[in-house]
């Protein structure tokens, strides 16, 4: 027996499900929490362009939680580490992902792990998880280490590079090798420009909010479905060419085609096609940010970068790092600069839910289905949790420091039972292609760079991250010594 599917959203039609949230909002049954619900084109531009500062300055007037109006709509903000663990875990079941307003994501992911909520995300979770256990994920490191060697040849020292496109089709190649079997450079997957297709769908979330609810030819909607038809049909062929010659491997479509849940239910071809686009979305852009913004902060902080130079020399040597190097216990000074780099720049920015009854959060009554967000972002730079939060500095990970901070102060990979499940495998691959790039290169930013921030909806440089290409400096005695 199949599992049963998750609920229809609510309305298809942007602009009835527009007329329902206004409806919703005029009368709700408790008042909406304070904050700057006028309607306003200025903020809802700023918002879009640039959400930090706005969230920051209504946090500051009006506590953890509050009301922004953005194009029409209201939406509820929770920020700060109890209001992360009041979300994420202690009341995880009042807040349902599937109506939030990103439900636009299911016309390219469909209902897979990311876009389902209650039982169905439960027992899809359930199925999943062996595919993610820690000796699955360290199998996978031969991949990465090919893939990356692989890509390091576009590296000439004296050269440029787009970090950010680099390590996209770096990590895409990666995704669909050591998730799916896929070989990259195979006929299905040479006829389509994934990364291209990815990003052409997803620019549907750089383009102004009244743009997003038009539909017909032309328009951010009809490219964002016209991508997931394409890549849809690469991803349909392959479980048709599975299922027909019973083709296995190691990877997570193998384990998807065969599955079965504790009452037996096996998995759909369009059920395996969303959690494979799913897997695909979530997986390839949250790590190629992760490692361009590592990168960029380096080359803006001589000591940071200094130290994990020395670090890469100490421990490695010069070789390859092997799985038990990146386990993240063997490269401290990479950790902390890693974690510091996820604070300052979580790609998964937004945890965007609806609640399902109403609530009081610290006194503040929040009405039911309201829109209602965390962010790690956010929280991530408030100065009574993290101290000068603009600036990078990897000592605030150092164990004693990390030990310190509040429950649900830290939420790079979100929390409870929605926890980022590729979590292992995205830290793996970042160490990799990190460790990698730090053992015989160093990277500047090519003159005149100046970062932007877009949102797309994970974290990304609005123009990608072209870079020059240094022969690694060597370390001297002047560097400091590592942390042991
Ligand atoms: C630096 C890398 C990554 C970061 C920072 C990250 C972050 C996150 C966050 C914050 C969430 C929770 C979102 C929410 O609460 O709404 C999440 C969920 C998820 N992530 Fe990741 N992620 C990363 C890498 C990956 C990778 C490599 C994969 C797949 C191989 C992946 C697959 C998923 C999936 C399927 C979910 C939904 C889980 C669920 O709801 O049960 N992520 N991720």
């Amino acid at each position: 027996m199949a599992i049963p599917p998750p609920p229809a959203l609510e309305h298809e039609n942007p602009f009835a499900m527009l007329i329902a949230d206004l409806r919703r909002q005029r009368s709700p049954e408790v008042p909406f929490p304070p904050g700057n619900l006028d309607f306003s084109i200025g903020r809802t531009l700023q918002f879009s362009e640039n959400p930090l500062p706005i969230l920051l300055d209504a946090y500051e007037r009006h506590g953890p939680v509050f009301s922004l109006r953005v194009f029409h709509g209201i939406v509820v903000f929770m920020l700060g580490p109890a209001a992360n663990h009041y979300m994420t875990v202690s009341h995880a079941s009042n807040f349902i992902w599937r109506e939030s307003h990103f439900r636009d994501l299911t016309a390219l992911i469909g209902d897979g792990l990311l876009t389902t909520d209650g039982e169905f995300h439960r027992r899809s979770r359930l199925i999943m998880l062996p595919a993610f256990h820690r000796e699955r994920i360290a199998s996978t490191i031969g991949v990465m280490r090919e893939e990356v060697e692989r890509a390091l040849e576009d590296f000439e020292v004296g050269g440029k590079i787009d970090l950010y496109f680099w390590t996209r089709r770096l990590a895409l190649r990666i995704a669909m090798r050591a998730l799916f079997g896929l070989d990259p450079d195979g006929e299905r997957a040479r006829q389509i420009d994934a990364a291209g297709l990815f990003e052409q769908a997803l620019s549907f979330y750089s383009t102004p909010y009244p743009a997003r609810l038009l539909r017909g030819p032309r328009t951010p909607w009809s490219r964002l479905v016209s991508a997931a038809r394409r890549l849809n049909r690469m991803i349909y062929a392959e479980i048709k060419e599975r299922r027909a010659s019973g083709r296995r491997g190691e990877d997570i479509m193998s384990l998807l085609l065969d599955a079965t849940d504790e009452q037996g239910a096996a998995l759909s071809d369009s059920q395996i096609r969303d959690e494979v686009m799913t897997l695909l979305f979530a997986g390839h852009d949250t790590t190629t940010s992760t490692v361009t913004f590592l990168f960029y902060e380096l080359a803006r902080s001589p000591q940071a970068l200094a130290a994990l130079v020395a670090e890469q020399e100490q421990v490695l040597g010069g070789a390859a790092p092997r799985v038990q190097d990146l386990g993240g216990e063997r490269l401290p000074e990479l950790e902390m600069a890693l974690e510091e780099t996820l604070r300052k720049y979580p790609p998964a920015w937004i945890g965007p839910r609806r609640s399902v009854q109403s609530f009081e959060f610290q006194g503040v009554p929040v009405p039911a289905e309201a829109y209602v967000n965390y962010s790690s972002w956010a929280s991530h730079h408030l100065p009574e949790v993290f101290p000068e939060p603009d600036r990078f500095l990897p000592r605030r990970f150092a164990p004693e420091a990390k030990a310190k901070l509040p429950k649900g102060a830290y939420i790079p990979f979100g929390g409870g039972s929605r926890t980022c499940i590729g979590m292992r495998f995205g830290q793996l691959e970042i160490r990799a292609i990190a460790s990698a790039i730090l053992s015989r290169f160093q990277l500047e930013l090519a003159d005149g760079f100046e970062l932007s921030i877009r949102q797309m909806p994970t974290l990304s440089p609005r123009d990608g991250m072209p870079m020059i290409v240094r022969e690694r400096a060597r370390r001297s005695a002047a560097e400091p010594q590592l942390a042991r």
